[in-house]
């Protein structure tokens, strides 16, 4: 399998996936009922798996052990607090302030993990 290809694949669903969470937020806050909408709710979790397996497939081509590195384990601890900060944003936040708290917050984490995955550095700025 092509290292660039699947590398190409993992930045596509990056892009994707930073798009549909972006969108589905300010649909939360202004038009919550279009959450419901089934594509809505299957989409996203398709493109996220697709991002999550070209990572792994990527590792597996270089043989890199991502305990080791310290980027990669910070993408992995940024990817943990996203999902929780997203999880909290879109669900189950119990009010509309720590919704869209929580929403700032998963939008920061991801561009801190889109700047490691560029620098390949914990601190990237
Ligand atoms: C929200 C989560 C993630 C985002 C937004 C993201 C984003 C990106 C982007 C944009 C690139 C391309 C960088 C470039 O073109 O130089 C990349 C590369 C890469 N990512 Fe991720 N990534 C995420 C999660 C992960 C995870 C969890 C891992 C594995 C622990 C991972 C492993 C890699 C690897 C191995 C590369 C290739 C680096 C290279 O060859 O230069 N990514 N990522």
């Amino acid at each position: 399998m092509d290292y660039f290809l699947v590398k190409n694949i993992h930045s596509t669903a990056a892009l994707l996936t930073i798009t549909l969470f972006t969108l589905r937020g300010v649909w939360m806050l202004g038009w919550p009922h279009l959450l419901n909408k089934r594509w809505v709710r299957v989409v996203p979790h398709v493109v996220d798996t697709i991002l999550l397996a070209s990572a792994i497939i990527m590792l597996f081509l270089i043989s890199l052990n991502p305990l080791t590195q310290g980027w990669l384990l910070a993408k992995i601890m940024g990817l943990a607090a996203y999902i929780v900060l997203g999880t909290v944003a879109l669900k189950r936040g119990r009010t509309r302030l720590i919704r869209l708290g929580a929403f700032i917050g998963a939008l920061t984490m991801f561009f801190y993990i889109y700047a490691v995955a560029f620098a390949r550095h914990p601190w990237p700025l």
